[in-house]
């Protein structure tokens, strides 16, 4: 008799395909990244990400509502910090009133209920586009880690529910949960960038923040020293396990499609939520390879999103949220 096993037959219509569905994404699956500059009625298209904006405060507002109204209720924010505000110790980060702060307040205003992160690194905010001080050509980790957990305090009493260290300093999230503890904000979560690769795929980002490493002397032209080499493994499994030890509640790894063997495997060592970070040069491939016509948009944006999520993700980063909910719902 053959063959005594048919896997096609659960295959063989759309119904049963549904029915036997291992994978399924919804709109809480995702967490939707905001860029945010200063202005009024601003909605800058940002070059190499066609169809994604930098909003300024009074269009952010009406940009979360709709969100909202499509079932999204959670941001990620992101500032591009006007050049005369950068220098190399992110003291514009500090300020009680700058952009990042107004923009939590403007958010949590307009939709109570949203749930706010922020990014916390000191890239946008720093003259040479690193994440941390710079000193003699080096980042600085542990005074980096100092202003980094000020930031996220900053950000918490700004009315922020998460903060999102992107940075890869050592330690900081510990830093961070401590000045939190100290300051009673006991219930401010932490979402740590735990994986985070020196990858190439962040070109775009840095081009929307206008937040890349500067070209000068003594200013590393890279962050391979603080964000972890692409051919490493385990070493994610090892920056993982001190961030959730230190006090994260989440953690992350960062970009998505060429790391989802990572994911896989932080998904099986851990009991934690595990977010992934689909990144601006993931989002941009597919945009432009639609341009030419050379794939289907929103087949290959499905596709993808359903990968992410069936290598472990149980948060997805996304600059297609929006997208995938209008096409899934
Ligand atoms: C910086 C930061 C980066 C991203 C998020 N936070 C870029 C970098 O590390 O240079 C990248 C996000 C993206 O590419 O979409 N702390």
């Amino acid at each position: 008799m053959y063959p005594l096993k048919r896997n096609r037959r659960l295959r063989s219509n759309e119904s049963i395909r549904n029915l036997v569905q291992e994978t399924v994404i919804t709109p809480n699956d995702f967490l939707v990244p905001l860029f945010v500059v200063e202005g009024k009625n601003t909605k800058e298209e940002i070059a190499s990400m066609p169809n994604y904006y930098r909003f300024s405060l009074d269009l952010l507002e009406k940009e979360v509502k709709e969100l909202w109204q499509l079932g999204l209720k959670s941001v990620l924010l992101f500032v591009k910090v006007p050049e005369n505000l950068k220098d190399n110790k992110g003291t514009e980060a500090l300020n009680p009133n700058g952009l990042m702060q107004r923009a939590i307040k403007t958010v949590k205003n307009a939709v109570p209920d949203i749930l706010v992160m922020t990014d916390v690194a000191l890239d946008p905010y720093s003259a040479y586009g690193h994440d941390g001080i710079v000193e003699n050509g080096e980042i600085l980790n542990d005074a980096s880690a100092e202003v980094l957990a000020k930031m996220a305090l900053s950000h918490a009493q700004a009315g922020a529910n998460f903060v999102a260290p992107s940075d890869m300093m050592d330690g900081r999230i510990l830093t961070m949960r401590q000045t939190l503890e100290n300051e009673s904000f006991y219930n401010t979560g932490i979402m740590s960038y735990s994986a985070k690769y020196a990858s190439a795929f962040y070109g775009p980002f840095r081009d929307a923040l206008d937040s890349a490493p500067v070209d000068a002397k003594d200013i590393p032209k890279d962050k391979k020293t603080y964000q972890m080499d692409p051919s490493n493994r385990t070493e994610a499994i090892k920056e993982t396990q001190m961030d959730i030890d230190e006090g994260a509640d989440i953690v992350m790894i960062k970009p998505g499609l060429c790391y989802l063997d990572i994911v896989r495997d932080l998904k099986n060592a851990f009991q934690v939520p595990i977010a992934v970070y689909q990144v601006s040069g993931e989002y941009a491939m597919i945009k432009a390879a639609a341009e030419k016509g050379w794939l289907n948009h929103d087949a290959v944006v499905l596709e993808q999103t359903m990968a992410i999520k069936r290598a472990g993700a149980d948060i997805i980063a996304s600059y297609f949220a929006k997208d995938v909910v209008k096409l899934i719902s």
